[in-house]
């Protein structure tokens, strides 16, 4: 522990600066202007990891964006622990919110500010340090692979296929990821789930064309009306969702287990305060924990039609638009549930109406075991490097690649993330604390010692 405390006291600085390089690199997958500012990123990602003593790195260009390989094989006799990150971020929009740009790293209060500062390049840039640590102090235990992709925030389109085609390369005993979130510095946390996501656009046409909201309105439907009715539909007053069967395969947790995922810590008071907001909605009979981490949730992401211009303009729009994601949670199936969806909504649109509705990316839940070495040796990291054993606790958020991990590896996930909910992920001024950046490498040698003598 000494000499990694050591280690990274010695080289923090550098290791900041290299993370800021990175994120200097405008990775938005989502927007093909940025294609090839997406390649130099795993260009930038592949060279780092030689620089950490990887083997055999690779950029492995796929249909969509590549996908950095690399690997430091000690000894194949000792447990290969498979590192899975993504560099490509969200877009930055809105960009006049944010207090410095979203691509010029800033730290303020001990924090940096930069789109993917958190999710995911400050939290998978802690293990290529942690291997360098390794490397230079001689303390690597285990096997490490990395598979770093550049398609996570579009739905990783082609990383299935990639592990489908690798499954020997990628060989390993357990798949290390830092992209979720724990409680806090001073209550150190690990995710034990992730839900899974449905999501869908929908579209209500009315008239052929926009009409001059005067000549027409109050004897054609407006579909902007319909469509807000439509969707304030899909809640009852309980705030349940209203599609038939939605609940159906919901794995309801057991009274022990709901007391003890409620023993984390949460100040309601506090909860509101940062988010400008005086009361809590959703689901009745369920805790905010639960309602985020073991409840399945539908959302409205974005809705738009008409007009949106300066001024005012009288018009009755001949279309209406609404983009809507489901969580779900173990064990509801996606493509189950996007067809429930399709169905439910062709039935309740009105006659005066069309709908249409294109199904966009998911993903499947998944649970990671508390029982297992892998997680014990994730649990004693943190208590090593923390001084305080983790809290079990669920994730909101989706990684839809790790129930494929499962499936085609067969193997589990340990997520020991080191963001905080509060770092603004997907949103204006995305940050992560320099301290928690630090702690994480100091934090993954030990997984790694822990690892491979745990039994
Ligand atoms: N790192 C997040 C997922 C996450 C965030 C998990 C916080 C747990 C806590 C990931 O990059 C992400 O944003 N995933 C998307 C899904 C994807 C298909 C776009 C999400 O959750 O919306
Ligand atoms: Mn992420
Ligand atoms: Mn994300």
């Amino acid at each position: 522990m000494q000499k990694i405390k050591e280690y990274v006291a010695t080289h923090q600085q550098r290791f900041l600066d290299e993370l800021f390089e990175l994120l200097r690199y405008p990775s938005v997958s989502a927007d093909p202007k940025y294609k090839d500012d997406v390649s130099r990123t795993a260009a930038f990602v592949a060279q780092k990891l030689r620089d950490a003593g990887a083997d055999k790195v690779e950029v492995c260009p796929t249909a969509g964006h590549p996908i950095v390989y690399g690997e430091k094989i000690i000894d194949p006799d000792r447990p290969t622990v498979l590192v899975y990150g993504h560099y490509d971020v969200q877009p930055p929009d809105p960009l006049e919110l944010w207090e410095t740009p979203p691509f010029e790293p800033t730290v303020r209060d001990g924090k940096i500010f930069a789109r993917g500062a958190c999710d995911d390049k400050g939290q998978f840039y802690m293990h290529i340090k942690a291997l360098e640590l390794m490397e230079a102090t001689g303390t690597l235990a285990c096997n490490i692979k990395f598979m770093i992709e550049g398609e996570e925030e579009v739905g990783s389109d082609h990383l299935g296929e990639f592990v489908k085609a690798n499954t020997e390369r990628l060989a390993a005993d357990i798949v290390l990821i830092s992209d979720t979130a724990m409680i806090s510095l001073d209550t150190p946390s690990l995710e034990t789930g992730l839900r899974g996501l449905s999501y869908l656009e929908v579209e209500v046409t009315g008239p052929n064309r926009d009409l001059h909201s005067g000549v027409y309105g109050g004897a054609v439907a407006n579909p902007a009306t319909v469509l807000a009715k439509l969707i304030a539909s899909l809640h009852d007053a309980d705030n349940r969702i209203t599609i038939p069967g939605f609940y159906d395969d919901v794995v309801a947790l057991t009274d022990a287990e709901r007391k003890a995922l409620n023993e984390a810590p949460f100040d309601e008071a506090e909860y509101k305060k940062d988010l400008g907001i005086d009361a809590l909605w959703g689901e009745k009979g369920y805790t905010t924990i639960e309602r985020t981490g073991i409840r399945p949730t539908l959302e409205v992401n974005g809705i738009w039609g008409g007009y949106i211009g300066e001024g005012a303009k009288t018009v009755l729009p001949s279309k209406a638009h609404a983009k809507i994601s489901m969580r779900l949670v173990p064990t509801q199936d996606s493509h189950a549930i996007t067809e429930l969806f399709v169905k439910h909504f062709e039935r309740i649109a009105p006659d005066y109406v069309k709908v249409k509705v294109t199904p966009h990316h998911g993903g499947e839940p998944a649970v990671t075991p508390t029982d297992s070495k892998a997680y014990r040796a994730a649990e004693k990291a943190i208590e090593t490097a923390f001084g305080k054993k983790p809290i079990p606790t669920r994730g909101g958020g989706s990684i839809p690649i790790v129930s494929l991990f499962e499936k085609v590896l067969g193997l589990k996930t340990v997520l020991m993330g080191f963001g905080l909910d509060s770092d603004n992920l997907h949103s204006p001024n995305e940050k992560y604390d320099i301290a928690n950046y630090l702690k994480g490498i100091e934090t993954i040698p030990l997984f790694h010692k822990y690892f491979a003598a745990l039994d």
